[in-house]
């Protein structure tokens, strides 16, 4: 069963999504962090800045990428994570791997970063957003509980929040590559964040719905290492 932690802020659960990682990293400097993209996870490291550990060490693995953005591209997950995790906080990038960023062909993409995490050991500690639809990594409704790292389409509720990023939602890709809910599920822990009022429902459907791959997010039902810290309104359904 998930520890749901209701908090007064994103700070808040920043603070103590930071906290772990640093006790983790205390406890094995070369751990492996399952790192998320989006605005959910910014406390995290905002609060892991402050604190000023020593990250040097610790090999990380994004949970998933757009398709069909030029390389380099800033909106690409590979940039948002170089500028919002390695560079702040002093990650070593020859350390951090973000699906597809080996160049090779895409159709076996998914298979080659599985055997990148699993030559890492496994992740450690995976952070976590969720999306409106109940999507974690980029896995919307209707994908396999066993999924492991593949291509995925983005469904039109996804490419919508996402277009906040882009000059217009055309120009938000269609397809991306995400670890799936069977290697989400492999990390020794999870943390899941949540903010805001458009959260409460995926939310709700994560921590106490029924385990369904409607809901993509209720897997972590599944796991027995679970914190979900949320604020106020996205606990609002609960
Ligand atoms: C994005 C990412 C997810 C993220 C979610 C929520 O599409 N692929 O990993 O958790 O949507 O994003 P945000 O935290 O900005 O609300």
């Amino acid at each position: 069963m998930a520890e749901v932690v209701i908090v007064g802020s994103a700070v808040e659960a920043g603070a103590i999504a930071a906290d772990r990682i640093a006790a983790l990293v205390a406890r094995k400097p070369d751990a492996v962090l399952g790192l998320a993209t989006g605005s959910t996870p910014l406390p995290v490291w905002a609060a892991l800045r402050e604190r000023g550990v020593d990250l040097s060490r610790v090999r990380g693995f994004a949970l998933d990428e757009y398709l069909g953005l030029p390389p380099g591209d800033p909106e690409s997950y590979a940039s948002v994570i170089a500028r919002d995790v390695v560079e702040p906080l002093g990650l070593d990038p020859a350390l951090v791997r973000v699906p597809g960023d080996d160049g090779g062909p895409v159709e076996t993409a998914g298979a080659r970063y599985e055997a990148a995490i699993r030559a890492a050991g496994g992740v450690d500690l995976q952070i976590l957003g969720i999306g409106r639809t109940g999507h974690i990594g980029f896995n919307e409704p209707g994908s396999s509980l066993a999924s492991r790292t593949r291509v995925k389409t983005l469904t039109d509720a996804t490419r919508a929040d996402n277009a906040r990023f882009f000059d217009t939602i055309d120009d938000v890709p269609r397809h991306c590559l995400t670890q799936g809910l069977g290697t989400i599920l492999d990390a020794r822990e999870l943390v899941l964040l949540a903010f805001g009022e458009a959260k409460a429902e995926a939310v709700a459907g994560a921590v106490e719905g029924p385990v369904s791959a409607s809901l993509p997010g209720s897997v972590i039902q599944l796991h027995p290492e679970v914190t979900v810290l949320v604020d106020e309104a996205a606990a609002g359904r609960l």
